[in-house]
């Protein structure tokens, strides 16, 4: 059932390029050049007439969620905020029936989610659910929805439901943007084009990066410490970074925005520090080259994502996975391919389970 993989981690991780193309598979029509959601359709006016959209979630969830933020924020310019569903529940927010919520779970289980949906229902929210397990609570207790199709994932670290949310999310805003217009025709022609093309993309980094990045984690298997900086839509992805590794190899780490850096992170830095930056040459690239030489001014180790063909920061890396090229908005579903490559081998050479790390569960039912 491992599919001739160690472990279920591993086969997840390369199941990506597929289960990506199954979540957009039927909804994603390049050639009629519509994005077809059911979930979507039956409510585009309450989506795209909403005051505010807000997305609860937890833990890779989240970071998916603060992903959906840029990508709806960018091209729907529908006001976003993402919340940790365990801090919205007991907060007493601000909830109105002109807001609606996205709910964000893989298993569809999750208590915090649960109690969050609960009560923006309650409030006389819209709920939408992005849920990958069928006919879970959460996919039924919502209003409507859209369900990832990434196929059961096992492995206790989420991999390929993250990659399949950042798909929904892609659809959804590019849909929503299309929608109200903030979107022209050719915008929406070249991102759709663009997105159908990542699956592909995806199979790329799986065949090209694998045995560079086993090589960099053997390398680092002794560490104590990692840090993990992008920007822009690559600042969750850093998150999401840091989260597998400490999640399933116990090494502490932590994920930053790259310029938040020098308002503490910095003074950490020495030739013990490992760091990981996502660097391809997309957004604010010369901002991230200056991070780069901040690193290694102060002898970090940086092992660095950065796009074929890319000089400038491959040459002050320690250590360089590439992957190609994409729009700034969907690089996130690349970048963290060998993100989860990196923090599976780490795992497997520490000797730690990594398919059931310890005092995790895959659906956390209790908060
Ligand atoms: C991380 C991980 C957890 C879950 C979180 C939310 O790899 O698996 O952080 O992402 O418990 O779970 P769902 O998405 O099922 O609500």
């Amino acid at each position: 059932e491992k599919g001739g993989y160690e472990h279920f981690m591993l086969k997840e991780i390369f199941e990506q390029s597929k289960s990506v193309l199954d979540t957009m598979r039927g909804r994603l029509l390049v050639d009629e050049g519509v994005i077809k959601m059911a979930g979507i359709w039956d409510h585009l006016e309450r989506l795209t007439n909403a005051e505010r959209i807000i997305i609860i979630a937890c833990g890779t969830s989240w970071h998916a969620g603060l992903i959906g933020e840029y990508l709806i924020e960018e091209f729907a310019r529908v006001p976003v905020e993402v919340e940790y569903a365990s801090e919205f529940r007991y907060r007493n927010p601000i909830i109105t029936s002109k807001d609606v919520v996205i709910a964000i779970s893989q298993s569809g289980e999750t208590a915090d989610t649960m109690a969050a949906i609960k009560l923006a229902k309650e409030k006389g929210a819209f709920v939408y659910g992005i849920c990958n397990v069928v006919d879970s609570s959460i996919a039924r207790v919502t209003d409507a929805g859209s369900y990832t199709h990434a196929g059961p994932e096992i492995g206790v670290a989420s991999t390929k439901a993250f990659t399949a949310q950042l798909t929904i999310l892609s659809l959804i805003a590019i849909k929503l943007g299309n929608h109200n217009g903030n979107l022209g025709k050719a915008d929406f022609m070249r991102l759709i084009t663009e997105l159908d093309a990542i699956p592909k993309k995806i199979e790329e980094v799986l065949n090209s990066v694998d045995s560079v990045v086993k090589d960099i984690a053997s390398k680092f298997v002794n560490a104590t410490n990692f840090l993990y900086l992008g920007r822009g839509y690559n600042f969750p992805t850093a998150l999401e970074g840091a989260l597998k590794l400490k999640e399933i190899s116990y090494i502490h780490a932590e994920g930053y925005p790259a310029a938040e850096m020098k308002h503490g992170p910095i003074a950490l830095i020495d030739e013990n520090m490992p760091i990981v930056i996502i660097a391809p040459k997309i957004g604010h690239y010369d901002k991230i080259v200056s991070n780069v030489q901040e690193i290694k001014a102060r002898k970090g180790k940086v092992i660095a994502i950065i796009n074929k063909g890319d000089t400038q920061v491959a040459s002050m890396a320690d250590h360089i996975i590439e992957i190609p090229e994409t729009s700034e908005c969907f690089s996130p579903i690349l970048a963290s391919i060998p993100l989860q490559l990196l923090a599976y081998y780490i795992a497997v050479e520490r000797g730690a389970n990594v398919d059931q790390p310890r005092n995790l569960a895959k659906s956390v039912t209790v908060e």
